[in-house]
């Protein structure tokens, strides 16, 4: 096992009519702004949840915040805290509210350009504190200090990270899941997957605790993904899917292990260009990824294929295929396309996020930073 510090600072309050127990996580002088996206939250019930629990504090509001947030909005609301003082920040949705919110939280103390916070790694040092009411089962954001920002004048889309962003608090009620779209469903199964695979499947260092638990994320996955879909999936169902969600990427799989990431860093750009949600381009990016790394990644590929999907791997070559095939065909099980051409798109593709990934820097990506510009192009043309 590699060295590791781990803290997750955020408190959880999971499960039925949690959204009420905000109202004891912030201090009662605090100013609050809750900001949250396009208005699903009105038409769910949510926002009068969340009025509710607010009652007694001073607080007001900022909607906008699109699917893979803007600099651009984000800076508005940024405007909004300098002009009425607000110091607490109550994020209302799904990663997307959540990754504005931490950009907000930090460019609003932040004396130089903030975009700088993405585009330079510049460093933060002071940000408004922030709480979280979850809506989305899937990006992990409610209990990490990751936050993924696009520049919608540049085509840039850059995460940064900092211990200052990470909520204090998160609710995490299943019951919020019952109004999302199907696609959402799926997108949330897909990412929160992937997020563990990224954390496992790389090189062995005798973690058998992470290992573990990164299966059984995985196995939960497998197993409740295809239900979740269900009109009428249970409670249980859908607590088991957002918890896994929350598991898959709040650092606590990912402590002491190598970590990949390069499927995410790739599946950042295609979204940048192209528009597709976060998690079809991880669906797309995955499987031939594993492909392609297939001889870097063999010991990890046989313990998945033994341990996850339960194969006999007397035949190793034959049980890796059948692995990269089966993780393929759960994809498709929750209703995820997994190649360019189910999105309408081609070949030009891969020059044009491969240009993408050498402006920004991505020209060594994953465990053994053996994910050259080269190799991120083949994986691409594989997928179409
Ligand atoms: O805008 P609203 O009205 O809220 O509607 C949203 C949005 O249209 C809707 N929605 C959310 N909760 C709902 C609901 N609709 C009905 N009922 C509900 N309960 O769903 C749509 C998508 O929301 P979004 O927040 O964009 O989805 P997701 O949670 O998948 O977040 C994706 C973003 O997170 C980033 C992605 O890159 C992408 O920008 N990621 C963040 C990570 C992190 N911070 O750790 C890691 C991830 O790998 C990822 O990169
Ligand atoms: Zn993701």
């Amino acid at each position: 096992m590699l060295n590791f510090n781990f803290v997750n600072p955020t408190h959880i309050h999971f499960g039925a009519q949690q959204i009420l127990e905000i109202k004891h996580n912030i201090s009662a002088s605090a100013k609050v702004l809750v900001v949250y996206g396009g208005g699903s939250i009105k038409k769910n019930g949510i926002y009068n949840q969340v009025v509710e629990a607010l009652s007694g504090f001073e607080w007001g509001e900022f909607s906008g915040i699109e699917p893979n947030p803007s600099y651009q909005t984000c800076m508005r609301a940024v405007e909004l805290i300098k002009a009425e003082g607000y110091d607490f920040i109550l994020a209302v949705g799904g990663g997307s509210v959540i990754d504005g919110c931490k950009f907000i939280a930090a460019a609003s103390m932040f004396d130089a350009e903030p975009w700088d916070i993405l585009a330079k790694g510049a460093h933060i040092s002071k940000a408004l504190p922030i709480g979280v009411v979850l809506t989305l089962p899937a990006t992990g954001s409610e209990s990490n200090s990751f936050s993924v920002i696009s520049n919608i004048e540049t085509e840039d889309k850059l995460p940064f990270a900092s211990a200052l962003v990470q909520p204090q608090f998160a609710v995490l009620d299943p019951n919020v899941m019952q109004s999302l779209p199907k696609r959402q469903l799926t997108n949330g199964v897909v990412d929160a997957f992937v997020h563990t695979m990224e954390q496992y499947l790389t090189y062995p260092v005798d973690a058998k605790v992470q290992d573990r638990f990164a299966e059984g994320l995985l196995l939960t996955l497998i197993e409740e993904g295809p239900k979740v879909l269900n009109d009428e999936a249970s409670y249980q169902t859908r607590a088991n899917i957002m918890w896994s969600a929350t598991m898959a990427l709040n650092g606590l799989i990912g402590a002491g292990v190598p970590q990949d990431w390069a499927t995410h860093m790739i599946g950042h750009e295609i979204t940048a260009l192209y528009g597709l949600d976060h998690a079809q381009t991880l669906a797309i990016v995955l499987p031939r990824m594993m492909v392609q790394q297939r001889q870097e990644k063999r010991e990890k590929l046989l313990q998945y294929a033994e341990r996850v999907f339960g194969l006999d791997i007397t035949d190793p070559e034959g049980a890796i295929s059948e692995a990269i095939s089966l993780t393929e065909q759960f994809f498709h099980q929750v209703n995820m396309p997994t190649r360019f051409s189910d999105h309408g798109l081609g070949e030009e593709v891969a020059q044009q996020v491969c240009a993408q990934l050498e402006r920004h820097g991505m020209v060594a990506l994953g465990e053994h930073q053996a994910v050259t510009l080269e190799k991120s192009k083949r994986i691409l043309l594989a997928s179409m």
